[in-house]
């Protein structure tokens, strides 16, 4: 493991004075690293009380909770957080604020199409979230059931989240560049028997033919009943009656209220699906009070959230980041939230910096892909935006490399924002590991120190131990149960508990690497198993394997992720072919895997080979393929269980030639 960081000198950032003064920006939330450090060790000494006063400060109960936490820790996964508790997501995030301020800018839509937004009220998005609620309810949905989410960067997504919300239904939101084969599956797993489509995308000026590819997706899902079309662009599109329901002419049947279903509080709110190490997508659950607390708070301090507050958050509804913080905890605060639909480089790569401007943005969250990409355009697309509304600027995803964390502050911030560098994931469904922005000193590629409640540990990934003290380096790890933590892999515990629970006893496992400097500083070092980071977007190796054997010609395969400057990782592959295929054209194995995944799972580079490196077992040695394709196929270490040794210098050519 790297240990990049650990003892070279990284300057470090005091936060920046304007943050602290009164005249210029509201008083964070937190203001003063001892405050911090007061409020963390109440979190994690009394966690009863704390989450127990958080909870009633930032959600709305219809009826009260009575106990905090019950529940083994982390032996059997059966963590209940205020379990009496009974509320609705779609209440706490709309109806509350409508009732007080009505008028109060819920979502800003930005469209693909520079120039087009708007603005849509609480009052507003209320009756619209009922409307379609009502709808869904007429169309048999109720609490328990699984709908299926797969849309554009549209405010009716939003609505689509709510109206689920409100009847109690799971909402399955999957992102809307999968492929129809990915959807089909995620559709199946979780048994869906409703989606809710756009005719069509609109990205970067392109096109996405959205109810197309859920056409081809249902095609074998027995269990869906409906599939409802918002229109997005009014393009004519293959539309099958009676399955096939228009929105606009199904919402605009029902009276704009509708009464929220009250669920209890560990009832689901929704699923997603992540990748993992094995070929099959885990249907991450989270449960409702806890999740949503746990997006309401870290929104809260780590955004430093105040009323006035425009804060635009550019990543996809269909991610997890989208979810937590586009909409739960914006919402949840009763902010405005800026829904962008575009890419940060249509039609210039000003175009971030133009949002910012024109909507006088406060917080700003992004990835680090994305910012390395406009730090390679340069700084005059930036140069000529006014950016003064900014006080946060956010990274999510993957590590940021001090270059590209130097050029934010430096250039987007102008010494002028915290830099807050957020490390979570799905499974724990809010920010753990972050600065808080009016009180921790920053240090470029590192994630500071734990959220509240938040308890990290460093384990020997060998033996188990915990590292104690600083300069530390290991595996990341929790000792304490969080409220918005995963609950299960649905309809597959023990797929939850072997991942999560099992490979450390007594701790939540995270799957990444991380480092502990002198002054107790976290720094994420990236997966440790078999997950591979592509642009913020988490693939499985072995879930590109399986689209690549799915190919009639492909015999074996192994994928590896490789450094990449720009998307951080990318992905290569190695193939043997069944005899008689080797005219097979390595295009058509590209296209495989956008088939049977996405476009954003497509590999870089696959090399077609005779055989592969593997162990007398027969178990591919991919740290070998790792090694070779980084040029470092004079550090192969231990040749001693390799079964085929002569396939060595084979593969050291191919990959030199291509
Ligand atoms: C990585 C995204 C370094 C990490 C919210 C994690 C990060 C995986 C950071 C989860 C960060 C996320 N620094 N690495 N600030 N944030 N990661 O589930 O490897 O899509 O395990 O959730 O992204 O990806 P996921």
């Amino acid at each position: 493991m790297s240990t990049d960081h650990m003892n070279i000198d990284i300057h470090t950032y005091q936060v920046p004075s304007r943050l602290l003064d009164s005249k210029k920006c509201p008083k964070p939330h937190i203001d003063a690293i001892e405050k911090y450090k007061q409020l963390y060790e109440e979190s994690i000494k009394d966690p009863q009380t704390f989450w127990g006063r958080t909870a009633k400060e930032l959600l709305h109960w219809h009826k009260p909770f009575e106990t905090v936490l019950t529940g083994s820790g982390f032996e059997y996964g059966d963590v209940a957080w205020f379990r009496e508790g009974e509320l609705n997501a779609s209440y706490n995030c709309v109806d509350r604020h409508a009732l007080v301020n009505p008028k109060k800018t819920a979502i800003i839509y930005e469209a693909d199409e520079p120039g087009n937004s708007r603005h849509i009220t609480y009052e507003e998005l209320l009756r619209d979230v009922c409307r379609l609620a009502i709808t869904l309810k007429e169309l048999g949905i109720k609490k328990g059931d699984t709908v299926a989410i797969y849309m554009p960067m549209v405010p009716e997504a939003v609505v689509a989240f709510l109206a689920c919300a409100r009847l109690g239904a799971v909402h399955s939101v999957v992102f809307a560049g999968f492929s129809s084969d990915a959807l089909r599956d995620r559709i199946q797993d979780a048994s869906s028997r409703l989606v809710i489509t756009s005719d069509e995308g609109m990205r970067g000026g392109k096109t996405i033919s959205t109810k197309k590819i859920v056409d081809d997706a249902v095609k074998d899902c027995p269990t869906i009943e409906h599939v409802l079309v918002f229109r997005r662009t009014g393009s004519d599109v293959p539309f099958s009656a009676p399955r096939d329901l228009w929105w606009h002419e199904e919402i605009e049947k029902h009276r704009p209220y509708c009464p929220p279903e009250i669920v209890n509080a560990e009832d689901p709110l929704f699923l997603l699906y992540t990748s993992g190490s094995t070929g099959k997508p885990k249907g991450v659950l989270h449960t409702t009070a806890g999740y949503l607390l746990g997006a309401a708070i870290t929104f809260k301090y780590v955004f430093d959230y105040h009323e006035n507050d425009i804060y635009g958050c550019m990543a996809d509804i269909g991610w997890i980041t989208g979810h937590t913080y586009i909409i739960y905890g914006p919402l949840l605060n009763g902010g405005t939230t800026v829904l962008f639909e575009s890419t940060p480089v249509y039609p210039t790569p000003s175009r971030y910096w133009e949002v910012v401007a024109k909507h006088k943005i406060t917080q700003f969250y992004t990835a680090p892909t994305a910012i390395r990409l406009l730090r390679r355009y340069g700084n005059d697309y930036v140069k000529d935006h006014d950016l003064s509304s900014l006080r946060i600027i956010g990274s999510v995803g993957e590590p940021i490399n001090p270059e590209a964390w130097e050029w934010y502050y430096e250039v987007v911030g102008r010494k002028e924002c915290t830099v807050v560098d957020t490390y979570w994931q799905t499974e724990t469904g809010s920010i753990i590991i972050t600065p808080l922005p009016g009180a921790t000193a920053t240090k470029p590629g590192s994630a500071t120190f734990p959220f509240f409640g938040i308890d990290p540990v460093i384990l020997d990934p060998t033996t188990g131990e915990e590292i104690k003290g600083n300069n530390a380096e290991g595996v990341l790890a929790v000792r304490q149960p969080w409220p918005s933590m995963a609950r299960t892999v649905y309809k597959n515990h023990h797929r939850y508990l072997d991942t999560y629970l099992k490979p450390f006893k007594g701790y939540y496992f995270t799957g990444d690497g991380v480092g502990r400097d002198n002054d107790g500083y976290y720094w994420i070092r990236g997966r440790v198993d078999d997950v591979i980071n592509v642009s913020g977007h988490r693939l499985s190796t072995a879930e590109i394997e399986s689209a690549l054997i799915l190919h009639h010609a492909v015999a074996e395969a192994a994928v590896i992720g490789v450094a990449d400057e720009l998307t951080g990782q990318c992905v290569h592959a190695f193939a043997t072919l069944k005899p008689n295929e080797e005219k097979t054209d390595v295009k058509d194995l590209i296209l495989q895997v956008r088939k049977v995944i996405g476009p954003f799972a497509a590999p870089r580079k696959i090399y077609i080979v005779n055989d592969l490196p593997k162990t007398r077992s027969g178990k591919i040695m991919r740290r070998i393929l790792r090694k070779i394709v980084s040029g470092e196929a004079d550090q192969l270490g231990d040749l001693s269980t390799i079964n085929n040794p002569s396939i060595i210098p084979v593969l050291i050519e191919k990959v030199k030639s291509s």
